[in-house]
């Protein structure tokens, strides 16, 4: 007898079931009875915990009864306004399903099997898989002693069959930025058999005021670098899904062959084009996250844990202890942290849900 999985190319077999972070409702549901039950601090996947775009929001609203029509192919309006913002053409840029979706697209046009993917040790999960999905190899290149990424590493790992490189600035789940300088220079001294994928999802959070980003990489000469960004995180939009990816015109046109039919749906395209118009909410997130970010860190400083410098909406610290354990502890509070990493990410909400992050933690690991 014919089994379903032998019916199964082998690269979906052998890819791993995309995890799924912890939900509010999972939590609501494990425990009913609780007294925070509607009161939930879900700080594990570096969402925008101050809410949505509110001019993203009347824009999807507004956007709901025109559903009986197609979006937009390939989401013009919105390449041509990120086009003016950041610069090069609105052909330099390809909307997506978020940039989840982008690694992937970036996967399917560039892995072959065999090919060599180098992924810091310490990066996004997502890069790795992508390589397995389409038959490629994972390369992790080890973290400088501090956790920051080893650009020099990554140049020494390179080898006649490394593809890709993924590097995200600032790095997921650390949070830590490279300097603008070194990330230029790694860039032009890659050969040119390699392309660079550079992840900026955290971009605008970035303290310094002078920050540079990957996109300053990008001419037609050099078809080497692609950029990917989102809308998930500054805009509040991760549950709309829309990001995309900038990179030299050849790039493009050959990405864009393999996203689907309609690049994202209408509501996000409407939403992601009011959002980029939303400076006060901008404002508001990013100043947030600042003040809250110094806050976290100094209070987990005072109990004596060791932060990564952030730059990005989430903060990286070792609690010196079984980070799953202790999550899974917290998760009894109503606060979902994300654990499965040697240290614990929390992402920064607004001060009430700091301080009792800060409360709880202190109360956990008897501070
Ligand atoms: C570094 C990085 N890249 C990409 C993504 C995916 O973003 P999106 O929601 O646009 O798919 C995330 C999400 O957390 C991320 O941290």
């Amino acid at each position: 007898m014919i089994m379903l999985a032998d019916m199964i190319n082998d690269y979906v077999k052998d890819s791993p079931a995309y995890r799924v972070g912890i939900t509010m409702d999972d939590v609501r549901e494990d425990y009913v009875l609780a007294d925070f039950r509607d009161d939930i601090c879900k700080m594990n996947e570096n969402e925008n915990l101050l809410g949505v775009s509110p001019k993203a929001v009347k824009a999807m609203q507004e956007t709901a009864v025109l559903c009986n029509y197609y979006p937009e192919g390939t989401g013009k309006a919105l390449r041509r306004k990120l086009a003016e913002r950041y610069g090069l053409s609105e052909y330099h840029y390809m909307i997506t399903e978020g940039a989840s979706v982008a690694i992937n697209v970036i996967g399917e046009v560039f892995i072959r099997e065999g090919d060599e993917v180098l992924i810091p040790a310490q990066s996004y999960g997502a890069y790795g898989n992508t390589a397995k999905r389409f038959k490629g190899t994972p390369v992790y290149v080890p973290m400088r002693g501090d956790k920051g990424i080893d650009l020099d590493a990554v140049l020494d790992a390179i080898t006649p069959k490394t593809k890709l490189i993924f590097i995200c600035n600032p790095n997921n789940p650390t949070g830590m930025a490279l300097n603008d300088e070194e990330l230029l220079d790694f860039i032009r001294k890659v050969p040119d058999h390699v392309m660079v994928v550079v992840d900026e999802a955290y971009f605008q959070f970035i303290r310094r005021e002078d920050y540079k980003t990957a996109l300053d990489a990008i001419t037609e000469e050099n078809c080497r670098v692609m950029v990917i960004r989102t809308f998930s995180k500054v805009y509040g939009m991760a549950g709309a899904r829309v990001g995309y990816v900038v990179s030299s015109l050849e790039v493009i046109r050959y990405l864009s062959r393999m996203v689907n039919y309609f690049c994202t749906n209408k509501l996000a395209l409407a939403g992601a084009l009011a959002a980029l118009d939303d400076k006060e909410f901008e404002e508001l997130t990013l100043s947030t996250v600042r003040e809250e970010r110094i806050y976290l860190t100094q209070e987990l400083e005072k109990m004596g844990y060791y932060v990564c410098p952030s730059d990005t909406n989430f903060i990286f610290v070792d609690l010196q202890t079984d980070s799953m354990k202790l999550c899974e502890k917290m998760q009894q509070f109503g606060i979902i942290l994300r654990g499965d990493y040697d240290y614990t990410r929390i992402s920064i909400g607004t001060r009430k849900q700091n301080q009792r992050v800060i409360e709880k933690l202190k109360e956990v690991l008897g501070k």
